[in-house]
């Protein structure tokens, strides 16, 4: 009596490769199956030695399977070093609810790779906000007075949009000084690094901060001498990133004075907009939505990331497909913080509002705010509102 590979492939629902490498694996001695020449060729004996065998075989198979499909991680200290507690708790409660914020994507590395992405991507970044800054310039002119100016630059980046903007006010002599604030040290670093070598003495210094999470405004109060006046800039569309924008334009409102004015674009809600998913589907947007995630020590198949747009709530998101289940701790605050993430789970990376502009009035005006003026661009898929106090 023999067993057949068929019915080997079929009673344990395995491959065919895996039939044929026990079936050879018995020959080599390398497994205690025992077999039986029929005919000029080696079967599996039917014995119920060798089923216990195949049931041990097959077990062994499935536990291998298992554990290349799970993964336990500790965070590192060079992952923990990037948060404050705040943040981490933050961090921690998203990823359990199976998202990353991509504010905390700009962390570490990911300073490079947004600098990198603004300065290779052909760069639409810099044609957008050449066009941004040129509108500015060209508005401003009717606002400003001829008085200097502090530049508050909001989720500044590397500083490089405001580089036009702040030489012409600096060659008018109405330049007091530049202030970069972003979630991100080491973004800070390097608009530091940048805006330095552009304008010297005027690079006033840099706040690390979350604008979503604190009252930063006091940074405003805290460098405008009497004489000077202060433009809020925040630029690069970030307000879409946002989940609550008043908040935000709130607290932007609180460190304003009467001759100070905000300034933001925003991408408008258009279909056009919302069909527009390509631009961020690219390896170099891959990198930057990948680099805090691997830095923990979660694997990205690149394939599986996904571009979306949310009909409903009025957002676009990317999200990746986790290929094995995770157990990740963080050791915090003297204890363990467990998130489990069961294989196949999709993790969003990003995510962007499209905004419509009444909505976006109405916000200013509920942080008491009033618009000035409200511009688009040639494409009319961007906005940009200059506001005031009122
Ligand atoms: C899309 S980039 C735009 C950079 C620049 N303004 C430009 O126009 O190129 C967004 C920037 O905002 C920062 N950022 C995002 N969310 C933030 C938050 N909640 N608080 C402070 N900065 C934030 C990021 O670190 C990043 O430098």
């Amino acid at each position: 009596m023999y067993l057949r590979n068929s019915d080997i492939i079929k009673g344990y629902g395995i491959s065919s490769g895996t039939a044929s490498q026990w079936s050879n694996n018995a020959k080599e001695g390398k497994n205690n199956l025992t077999l039986v020449e029929v005919e000029g060729k080696q079967y599996i004996q039917d014995t119920p030695a060798n089923h216990e065998e195949l049931d041990r075989l097959y077990q062994l198979g499935r536990n291998k399977l298992k554990s290349d499909y799970k993964k336990e991680i500790i965070a590192s200290k060079e992952f923990l070093s990037l948060f404050t507690d705040e943040q981490l708790i933050e961090f921690i409660s998203d990823l359990g609810k199976y998202e990353i914020n991509g504010k905390f994507g700009y962390f570490g590395n990911g300073a490079n790779i947004w600098d990198k992405i603004y300065h290779e991507g052909n760069s639409r970044l810099q044609v957008l906000s050449l066009n941004v800054i040129n509108k500015l310039m060209e508005l401003l002119s009717v606002y400003l007075e001829n008085k200097s100016y502090n530049v508050f630059d909001v989720g500044a980046g590397n500083g490089e949009p405001l580089f036009p903007f702040i030489h012409a006010l600096n060659a008018k002599k109405q330049l007091n000084k530049y202030y970069s604030i972003d979630i991100s040290k080491e973004m800070n670093e390097l608009a530091k690094q940048n805006i330095e070598k552009e304008i010297g003495d005027n690079y006033g210094g840099y706040l690390t901060t979350d604008i979503e999470a604190t009252t930063f405004s006091t940074y405003f109060y805290k460098n405008t001498p009497d004489s000077t006046n202060n433009i809020i800039c925040f630029f690069g569309r970030t307000i879409g990133n946002i989940s609550d924008r008043v908040r935000i334009f709130d607290n932007i409102a609180k460190g304003m004075t009467a001759k100070d004015l905000f300034v933001f674009n925003f991408s408008l809600d258009t279909k056009q907009n919302n069909q527009d998913l390509n631009k961020m589907k690219s390896n170099i947007q891959n990198e930057l939505h990948s680099s805090l995630p691997e830095l923990l020590g979660i694997e990205i198949d690149q394939k599986t990331f996904y571009t979306d747009f949310n009909p409903e709530l009025n957002f676009k998101f990317k999200t990746f497909k986790a290929t094995k289940e995770y157990q990740i701790n963080f050791p915090v605050f003297n204890h363990t913080k467990k998130v489990h993430i069961p294989i196949n789970t999709e993790i969003t990376v990003w995510r962007a509002y499209t905004l419509d502009q009444k909505e976006i009035i109405d916000e200013l005006d509920k942080a008491g705010l009033e618009v000035l003026s409200l511009t688009k661009d040639k494409t009319a898929q961007t906005a940009m509102i200059i506001c005031r106090l009122k």
